[in-house]
């Protein structure tokens, strides 16, 4: 085990142990994503490319005689939340929600689980946008199987993961993080077609780093926005007569009648789409130059068409991106309105790119921004 990993498989011990006064049986571990390219396209059915990465979620867990379940969150001043397997209902602790959704969705799925000692922590960014939330809905689910001897396909325990976050939470996500999350593959990004989660592996030749600029800007009004986003795309679709946006073509989008506002919505899934495929075989060539055009395309059609970037971020994205010029690319990555900026580049270029960004650029609180040097890493796991 990596020392980031041991590190954080300690806190989770030792809370754990603090909170219930025993040992746990055992620590599920899942990992953050970041997604290189393909943003807003999972629940139009399209195409997204992700990777999972170093920091991640970790739950122990140990079995109860009863239905209670009693978490303590280490990273929430060891808050603690209790509930009962048979009346799960939402709590006012924000973060207790993904833990008491995900084990209502598990049984909504049919799964027969007991009782539980828990303890959450982590070491990803909160409002990143690396997906710290589905990392705790998967390892949860992971942990909470794991005690009931419970074997699950990792693609249905993404599914349960999404459930969770859709029906309990209320922010109407799509697939790619929490499948990212329980799928991840050391050394690859996956494309991935959500239309029919079939997972495609891209190797990330060795020589290549995945950088991760947090922007400091963090993500606020998230869930409106996004949910507001997808209903657009929704619209859209249904004005052109497709199940989903990735049936639509250009063309089909010149002749729909739809409002200035929804028909950017529209060019960019249908445009991010085209750009996800080209990205995937772009990588998997190694051709860095293509695929950096295509990631400055992407952020350019986040940022003018389907507007979720910030000011901060652009500003952060083209310092990179100047600073990398045709030896790889940067974006946002994730949700928008905030969070974090992805940049894929040469192993010795990353010392060059960290020097730009720590010269150039400040978060909104004055302070160096975090910068995360990242190879693509395992899904979830117990430790
Ligand atoms: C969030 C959601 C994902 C995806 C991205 C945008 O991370 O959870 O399902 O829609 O935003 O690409």
């Amino acid at each position: 085990m990596n020392p980031l990993d041991m590190a954080l498989k300690d806190r989770v011990t030792s809370a754990f142990a603090s909170a219930h006064g025993h040992a746990p049986m055992l620590v599920a571990r899942a990992p953050g994503r970041v997604n290189l390219i393909g943003e807003h396209t999972d629940y139009n059915d399209g195409f997204v490319l992700p990777c999972a990465i170093g920091p991640s979620t970790m739950v122990a867990a140990s079995p109860r005689a009863d239905r209670e379940v009693r978490i303590v969150a280490a990273d929430f001043d060891n808050a603690v939340d209790t509930f009962n397997l048979d009346t799960i209902v939402q709590s006012d602790q924000g973060w207790a929600n993904y833990v008491r959704g995900t084990v209502d969705a598990l049984q909504k799925a049919g799964f027969a689980l007991g009782g539980a000692h828990i303890a959450i922590a982590g070491n990803l960014p909160k409002g990143a946008g690396l997906s710290s939330s589905a990392s705790l809905e998967v390892a949860v689910g992971q942990a909470m199987l794991a005690l009931a001897k419970t074997e699950i396909d990792r693609t249905l325990l993404a599914q349960v993961a999404q459930a969770a976050e859709c029906d309990f939470v209320g922010t109407k996500c799509g697939i790619m993080d929490q499948l990212i999350s329980a799928q991840g593959k050391e050394g690859h990004a996956l494309l991935i077609d959500c239309r029919n989660l079939a997972l495609n592996d891209v190797r990330v030749p060795d020589n290549i780093a995945i950088v991760i600029v947090h922007s400091g800007v963090t993500r606020g009004l998230v869930e409106g926005h996004y949910n507001e986003r997808r209903r657009q795309c929704e619209v859209a679709a249904a004005r052109m007569g497709v199940t989903a946006l990735r049936d639509a073509a250009p063309a089909m989008l010149a002749d729909a009648d739809l409002d200035p506002i929804t028909r950017k919505r529209a060019w960019h899934v249908i445009t991010e789409n085209s750009r996800t495929l080209a990205a995937a075989e772009a990588l998997a060539a190694a051709d860095l130059a293509e695929l950096g055009r295509l990631m400055a395309e992407s952020h350019a059609s986040m940022r003018d068409d389907f507007e979720i970037t910030v000011p901060a971020i652009d500003s952060l994205v083209s310092l990179m991106q100047s600073a990398i010029g045709n030896s790889g690319g940067a974006r946002m990555t994730g949700g928008g309105f905030g969070g974090a900026c992805v940049a894929i580049l040469p192993t010795d270029k990353v010392e060059m790119l960290r020097h730009a960004v720590e010269a150039g650029y400040r978060t909104p609180d004055g302070t160096k921004p975090l910068i995360m040097v990242e190879r693509p890493g395992p899904g979830v796991a117990l430790t």
